[in-house]
């Protein structure tokens, strides 16, 4: 199957930033999407929006990724397309990061889409399903203040490889994209909010194309990875981020 006509899609963080760009983009291309996060406003919003599913969990709890990914199945009739998405950031200098903001990176950006994938493997396999992580450019180079962030966005990048190479064999295939800096109420988790829009603006200069991306841009990215126009592709890690790991 080349497009994502009737492809049942769960969608990791779904209800907000890259996560709801990725779910109105593969509900336009006809997949019948299902969206977890923490809160259910956004999700419930997400939902009278675009007619998806949803339900409330936390990806660091491998109890909510199997309910999660149970509830998908039953209510959708199956899953096709897991898309790790769910992340969080929290910057700091090194002397100054906690032992909870390293455990939380990594519980939510590691073990997350682990605990997520174990869920949805049998599903992915009985139906050749694909996997889609969303890592970071920082999981591929260094910034300075970002230690934690960048650790586990790198492990990221390095579990879409291994799986990858691990799952082809059973007909699941499994990427990666890598965004640059992207408009997503992310920012107001690392800065205070009013200084989110003088930042936006200023990360402009890294990103040679001239402007920072917005969710569409990664969600162009998403459903090609996640449809069968993709279906030689396995173990890619997309940089999606207006050239900002080309310089
Ligand atoms: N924006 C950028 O510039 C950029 C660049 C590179 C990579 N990324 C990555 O893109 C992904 C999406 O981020 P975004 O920029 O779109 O920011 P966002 O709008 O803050 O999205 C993050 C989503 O993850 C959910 N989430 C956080 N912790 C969770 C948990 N423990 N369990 C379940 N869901 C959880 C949040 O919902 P709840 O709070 O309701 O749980 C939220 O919907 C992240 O992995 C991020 O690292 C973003």
């Amino acid at each position: 199957m080349v497009s994502l006509e009737g492809r049942i899609a769960l969608i990791t963080g779904g209800g907000t930033g890259i996560g709801a760009g990725i779910a109105r983009r593969f509900a336009a291309e006809g997949a019948r999407v299902f969206v977890t996060g923490r809160r259910e406003e956004p999700l419930r919003m997400l939902a009278d929006e675009i007619g998806c599913q949803w339900l409330a969990g936390d990806v660091s709890r491998p109890e909510d990724a199997r309910a999660m990914v149970a509830a998908c199945v039953e209510r959708l009739g199956g899953l096709d397309v897991l898309v790790n998405n769910a992340g969080v950031a929290r910057f700091a200098p090194l002397a100054q990061t906690t032992e909870a903001v390293l455990e939380l990176h990594l519980a939510v950006n590691v073990k997350g889409p682990y605990y997520m994938a174990q869920a949805a493997l049998p599903h992915l396999i009985a139906r050749g399903g694909n996997i889609l992580n969303i890592a970071s450019t920082l999981g591929v180079r260094g910034l300075a203040g970002a230690t934690a962030y960048g650790a586990s966005k790198g492990a990221v990048v390095t579990l879409t490889k291994a799986m990858a190479a691990e799952l082809a064999p059973q007909g699941v295939r499994v990427n990666c994209i890598c965004p640059a800096v992207v408009e997503t109420p992310i920012f107001e988790t690392v800065m205070p909010r009013e200084a989110v829009a003088q930042a936006l603006e200023d990360m402009v200069a890294i990103h040679p194309i001239g402007r920072i991306g917005q969710p569409a841009d990664v969600a162009g990215a998403a459903r090609y990875l996640c449809s069968g126009e993709a279906g030689w592709v396995t173990g890619a890690i997309l940089m999606v981020d207006g050239g900002a790991t080309a310089v």
